[in-house]
């Protein structure tokens, strides 16, 4: 058992205490427009609002060594010509005491090398384009030290794809400009782009470079820069090739000495019609950033601008605070995965060490769902992010599988034709107005396809979106998959022959009979949620109505979708079943048992508990549970993506995170209160962390996926941070087990604990007022909850309705 680190509960903060982690364990930089992504050996990149169409820095995926590219930093001692990297990397010399302070929205790395101490702290202020890397250097020896200090990043060409391939023009276009010692980087401006980026020193520098290849030297790497080796910068201008930014400042410190030393690297765009300083020439206007860098280049500055990040975050997280008898959720809850939240909302699927932020923008599923984390703590952008989605939506109901963040404009370029998609927007919207009580959104006009003058309200497009499923249902009433459901590994129509297709563009065949009973299962969800919402409207027959179809939907599963000891998976282009008991291999797969219970089907007749024991019995693992059993062993042309992966990988058979919190809400939902938590428990990062050389991934978020029980890996990690994961954990653990759920009337408090625990207490803002829980039970107990008092009045049933905007709600409850 090894572990790389640590919590800090306290300080909210991941402290790493090894610098060769298994992987890269990466932190997040920015929250609004400017982003970076942070290794704990300070690696990464950084992008403004798209990671492919605005990369500032290059960064290497598939390299050797791992993580390269970053945030580069050397030290310099005059005396012995030794140089080292604060950071560990680049130069990967031998450091004492080093250690990586991951917190919310920053990054810090200090480290000690021959009695020089350095500490570095990364973080984007609040509403700024620009990255801060402060970096305090002490000498702790006896005698005065004389360093050279050295920043520096390497551009990448603004779009990352286009960058790494299309050197015949690329290594021509690259330009810099260097004025008053910043470096400007300007590759394009002088023609279409009205952005540049900047890399700025708070100090006095004694040289610069911006050409790669002479402050490296010939056939040398960021590992032994020449100008580092020898102490002395270039002043290179670069013009092609590859462009970067370093600057070199020297420092004399006497014993015990410290010195601070900023370095900004920042993102700007000037209007298009004002480039030019003065107009006409081809020198770079930089009135409107100057201010900016100057305010920066002031310790003071970025010493506030920190605190307000801090304080920012604290209030983000103060929206749900528990205490209960595991440390693992209090951990998990108060802080690290909200905070993942907030980084799915920011990022969707994009730029992570596994998305590479050049395939993909923001999903109309995957955003949709990973609302479901981050609405309580951002409703404001939550609503525009419904409504972002929304006029992506096109006239038929239908969506496209994502939008891209600059226009906000759907594309095709990741495939279409998912058929679960729409309903996932309906299931966003009715979260939303649970948690806000804003029904005005869904008066709120949102185009179709971003068509000017095709508006129409929202709760029109929720209600398409379910149009969308019932003017496709197949030969069994079930809906048709299309080109696959939420499993986009599932591709009943692609009969794929042709080696590096890819599965999610491939023309589908439009059989009519491919059917999936995850979706009949999303839909008899959505539904009631749309009904709810047409109550809420005073529209009682639509609310009729869509509850009409749930039951006709309802009715189908019961009839085609039940295997005997399980729900169904799907019927094939063939009219075949899969996930039966019929089946040679992936005869039980987990998606449809969560969405069918979840949606309340079985919970009348035994079929929901019976499915759970299936799913416990077929599914489970120590790791956590797999998504479908026996896995694939062999290609299968009728079955798509699934079967490509090698058994116990992916979606055939790996532990795939996002879906066991369905498991798990279910399971509270048939009243099985310690088996819900165990599935919580299983894939709980911080619970994983004693397993980290297994795990491998970083232990304070959760991984899309843990190799299943067929992998020869079982128990390793990948793909971790940009996880629908995150979101449906935290529902699972605040909604379900802890029971604090919003709904339209209030505030439901409907605890489903574990045995052994003797209750818990939790704070929680909702809708302007503060509630104060406390529920205690006896242990042993697996009761719901009995007795409730709010204030000092005993009230009836469990759903407080909202008190008064800046209201303090005490809220007590006893489970017998
Ligand atoms: C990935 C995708 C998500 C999909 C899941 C299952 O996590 O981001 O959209 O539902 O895989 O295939
Ligand atoms: C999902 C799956 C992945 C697949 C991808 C295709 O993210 O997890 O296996 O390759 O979808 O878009």
């Amino acid at each position: 058992m090894t572990r790389f680190g640590r919590f800090d509960d306290e300080a909210r903060e991941y402290v790493i205490t090894r610098p060769d982690t298994p992987l890269p364990w990466i932190n997040y930089l920015g929250s609004e427009g400017f982003f970076g992504i942070i290794s704990n050996t300070a690696g990464g990149y950084t992008f403004f609002r798209d990671a492919r169409l605005r990369r500032l820095t290059r960064y290497r995926y598939n390299a050797a060594p791992a993580d390269t590219g970053g945030r580069f930093l050397y030290l310099r001692d005059a005396a012995t010509g030794a140089f080292w990297s604060p950071s560990w990397q680049p130069v990967r010399a031998g450091l004492e005491d080093y250690r990586c302070r991951h917190g919310l929205g920053y990054t810090m790395i200090g480290s000690r090398t021959a009695g020089i101490e350095t500490e570095t702290l990364y973080f984007v202020p609040l509403g700024e384009s620009l990255e801060i890397w402060r970096t305090t250097v002490t000498n702790r020896r006896a005698d005065t030290a004389r360093l050279s200090l050295f920043g520096a990043v390497e551009f990448c060409l603004w779009d990352a794809w286009d960058d790494q391939t299309n050197y015949q023009r690329n290594l021509s276009t690259g330009e810099v400009q260097v004025l008053d010692g910043v470096v400007y980087h300007t590759t394009e401006y002088r023609e279409r782009r009205s952005h540049f980026a900047y890399f700025a020193c708070s100090e006095e520098v004694s040289g610069f470079d911006t050409q790669r290849e002479e402050f490296l030297g010939p056939y040398r790497g960021w590992d032994g820069p020449l100008a580092v080796e020898e102490g002395r910068s270039r002043n290179s201008i670069a013009h092609g090739w590859a462009p970067i930014a370093s600057h070199q400042v020297e420092l004399e410190l006497a014993p015990n000495e410290s010195r601070e030393v900023v370095f900004l690297l920042g993102y700007a765009e000037n209007p298009p019609d004002a480039k030019f300083d003065p107009p006409g020439s081809t020198t770079l206007d930089r009135r409107a950033v100057l201010p900016v860098i100057e305010r920066y280049r002031q310790a003071e500055e970025v010493a506030s601008a920190f605190e307000r990040l801090r304080d920012r975050w604290a209030e983000l997280l103060d929206v749900v605070q528990v205490t209960t008898p595991n440390e693992h959720v209090d951990r998990m809850v108060n802080a690290w995965t909200p905070y993942q939240c907030m980084a799915t909302f920011n990022l969707s699927r994009s730029a992570s060490s596994f998305d590479t932020g050049i395939g993909r923008g923001i999903g109309f599923r995957d955003s949709s769902q990973d609302l479901l984390g981050f609405v309580h703590m951002v409703p404001e952008r939550a609503r525009e992010r419904i409504l972002d989605l929304a006029a992506t939506q096109l006239p038929t109901g239908g969506a496209y599988h994502q939008y891209q963040p600059l226009t906000k404009r759907g594309n095709d370029a990741i495939g279409s034709g998912f058929n679960d998609d729409p309903l996932w927007l309906v299931l966003a919207a009715s979260a939303y107005v649970k948690e806000t009580g804003d029904r005005a959104i869904l008066d709120e006009p949102v185009p179709y396809d971003n068509e000017w003058g095709s508006e129409d309200p929202l709760y029109e497009h929720l209600r398409r979106a379910l149009g969308y499923t019932l003017d496709r249902l197949g030969p069994h009433g079930l809906p048709l998959i299309g080109r696959a459901d939420w499993n986009d590994c599932l591709n009943l129509n692609a009969f794929s022959e042709e080696p590096g297709e890819s599965f999610q563009t491939v023309p589908n065949r439009e059989g009519g009979v491919a059917e999936s009973v995850f979706i009949a299962g999303q839909f008899a969800m959505a539904a009631e949620e749309l009904a709810q919402l047409s109550d809420l409207l005073g529209k009682p027959e639509e609310a009729a109505s869509a509850r009409a179809e749930r039951e006709r939907m309802v009715a189908a599963v019961r009839e085609h979708g039940w295997d005997g000891a399980w729900f169904r998976r799907a019927y094939d282009h063939m009219g075949g079943v899969v996930g039966s008991a019929d089946n040679d291999e992936g005869q039980i797969w987990i998606e449809p048992q969560g969405i069918c219970v979840m949606a309340g089907i079985g919970s009348d007749d035994g079929r929901a508990a019976r499915a759970l024991d299936s799913v416990a019995d077929r599914l489970g693992t120590p790791h956590g549970l797999v998504l479908l059993d026996p896995p694939y062993s062999r290609y299968h042309l009728e079955l798509g993506e699934i079967s490509s992966y090698p058994p116990g990988y992916k979606e055939n058979g790996g532990v795939f995170s996002h879906t066991n919190p369905w498991i798990a809400v279910a399971d509270t939902m048939i009243g099985n209160p310690d088996r819900a938590f165990g599935h919580y428990l299983r894939i709980n990062p911080s619970a994983r962390e004693e397993l980290s050389d297994v795990h491998r991934c970083e232990p304070y978020v959760y991984a899309q996926m843990i190799a299943g029980k067929a992998a020869p890996t079982h128990g390793e990690a990948k793909n971790s941070w940009l996880t629908g994961s995150a979101a449906w954990n935290l529902v699972a653990i605040t909604q379900w087990i802890l029971g604090i759920r919003p709904e339209h009337d209030g505030l439901r408090i409907d605890p489903c604990l574990p045995s052994g625990w003797d209750g818990f207490r939790a704070v929680r803002r909702f809708r302007g007022a503060t509630y104060r829980i406390a529920i205690t039970k006896p242990v042993g107990s697996t009761g719901r909850i009995m007795s409730m008092t709010v204030g000092d009045r005993r009230v009836d049933g469990n759903v407080v309705p909202p008190a008064p905007e800046g209201a303090d709600v005490t809220i007590d409850g006893t489970i017998a």
